[in-house]
């Protein structure tokens, strides 16, 4: 699977990126959708196509060698047949797990997402804040450095949940969710010894918010939550300054990785976020 990087290489030398060239947006699911609309509210006329590796989904719960083995060579792939002029890995975990081995593989500029730890510091009042990702990206030591670099005086609980992964999905796919379940999946954080104290938590997974009005109403106390997808629209903005966009009406496309039963049910969650197709790989 996917394109070893003298490939990759030499298609960009000979295909310069055109004006119809997307911006690439992936995620293991419907989590990146959280950082394509703030993307969109800075670019409207970019087209975009949405990724969604609903063959490997959850990252959360995948080992760190497996991530690196499957994200450079299917974004490789993905380079191959949409030729955009940049990807957003839209995904906590396979930023930062992978980041280096994509860029590492792919000559096409990549822009990562990282737990938002920095701005969630400078905003806490009671120096205790909560990083609430997924099980792989709560033990990244990249996590480590931020904490230690940006947090140095805080105390920095960490929590992962697959069951709030599969809550953001179910809310795009428009099935009811149970309120007790973000109560509890909260208390994973603000039970932690220390974690009365906490006042903010970091959204380190992209499908978290997605459900952060839900995690707000079921919150024991007025807490704010911090994510850093307004950071990745305005860096991915910075980067395509000089780029001209197309004039012509845009049918963005939605693309997974496996073309399972339950991708009909994602339509119109997908269609609120423009995305009126939906392809396979
Ligand atoms: N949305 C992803 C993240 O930001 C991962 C969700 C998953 O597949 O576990 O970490």
């Amino acid at each position: 699977m996917g394109l070893p990087r003298a490939a990759v290489a030499a298609k960009a030398a000979t295909a310069m990126p055109t004006t119809a060239s997307p911006i690439l947006i992936f995620d293991s699911g419907v989590g990146g959708l959280s950082v394509l609309a703030p993307i969109r509210a800075l670019l409207p006329h970019a087209p975009i196509v949405y990724a969604a590796d609903n063959a490997g989904y959850p990252y959360g719960t995948r080992s760190e060698v497996e991530i690196t083995a499957r994200i450079p060579a299917l974004l490789g792939r993905l380079a191959e047949r949409y030729d955009p002029r940049l990807i957003v890995i839209a995904c906590n975990t396979a930023s930062t797990i992978a980041l280096d081995a994509v860029r590492a593989a792919l000559d096409v500029p990549i822009v990562g997402t990282v737990p938002a730890i920095k701005p969630a510091a400078a905003r806490s009042k009671s120096r205790a804040i909560g990083v609430l990702g997924t099980d792989a990206t709560v033990r990244q030591p990249y996590v480590d450095r931020l904490a230690a670099e940006f947090a140095a005086d805080c105390t920095v609980l960490r929590h992962g949940s697959a069951e709030l992964v599969d809550l953001a999905e179910a809310k795009l796919r428009g099935e009811p969710l149970d309120p007790a379940a973000f109560a509890r999946i909260l208390d994973g954080l603000l039970g932690q010894p220390g974690g009365d104290a906490i006042d903010s938590i970091v959204l380190a997974c992209t499908h978290f918010p997605l459900v952060e009005s839900e995690l707000a109403a079921a919150a024991p106390r007025p807490i704010a939550f911090i994510d850093g997808k307004e950071g990745i629209a305005r860096r991915t903005a910075w980067l395509l300054r000089h780029t001209t966009w197309p004039e012509q009406p845009r049918a963005d496309t939605a693309l997974f990785t496996r073309n399972g039963g339950t991708i009909d049910r994602y339509r119109e969650g997908l269609a609120q976020f423009g995305l009126s197709g939906i392809e396979t790989l």
